[in-house]
């Protein structure tokens, strides 16, 4: 990912608010429409935002996908991914500075694992920056590890950044299927 602004703030672990009911999220495809609340939000979140352009670019691309968090109407988060043949990759995502720690990053993230599955997608990828302490957090909450570092990724910085990865839980490979009707004892 290319640009994200440290936001951890450890006071903000007593500020925060329970977090909403799944039900009042809607999650949705991103429209053209939405783009002037995904832009407030993007330079709210980033030091380096990505601008329209950036934005209208990457969604040309076949396999790009935008979605929307939406909550009493209004956009509070976005998130643009990759599709691959493999995995999914998260190339941009933030929620609106005055939503966080209320579950809506989570709840993004999770439609996304709902996604995966052992035969085609099986894993979902980013790279955070190193100073983005907050997400790394999110992330790490959320089931992801840091599994390299990329040295000197940005172009703006000398920062490195940690490429992170969910993987879904292998199946049960190497243990042959239980026979449980033989199991069952006969007496
Ligand atoms: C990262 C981001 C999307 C998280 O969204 P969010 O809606 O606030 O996250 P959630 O409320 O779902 O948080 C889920 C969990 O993640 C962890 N977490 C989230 N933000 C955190 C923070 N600032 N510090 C520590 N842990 C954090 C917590 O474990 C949290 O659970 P809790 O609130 O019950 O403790 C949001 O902080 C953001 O938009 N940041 C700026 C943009 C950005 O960095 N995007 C990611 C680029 S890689």
């Amino acid at each position: 990912m290319e640009q994200h602004s440290h936001d951890f703030d450890p006071q903000h672990d007593e500020q925060r608010e329970m977090s909403l009911q799944p039900s009042r999220i809607q999650i949705r495809w991103l429209i053209r429409r939405d783009m002037d609340e995904i832009l407030n939000i993007e330079r709210q979140s980033f030091g380096r935002p990505w601008c329209e352009d950036g934005f209208l670019s990457a969604l040309r691309q076949r396999n790009c996908i935008g979605t929307v968090a939406e909550l009493d109407h209004q956009i509070v988060g976005f998130m643009i991914y990759e599709l691959h043949k493999s995995m999914l990759r998260i190339l941009n995502f933030a929620v609106a500075p005055d939503a966080r720690r209320k579950g809506i990053g989570r709840q993004m993230v999770q439609r996304l694992v709902d996604k995966l599955s052992q035969q085609r997608r099986n894993e979902i990828v980013l790279e955070v920056r190193e100073t983005n302490v907050a997400a790394q957090l999110f992330f790490a909450s959320a089931g992801f590890r840091a599994v390299t570092v990329l040295r000197q990724h940005y172009d703006d910085t000398y920062e490195d950044a940690y490429y992170m990865r969910y993987r879904i839980a292998a199946e049960m490979s190497g243990h042959l299927p239980t026979n449980r009707i033989a199991g069952i004892d006969a007496a």
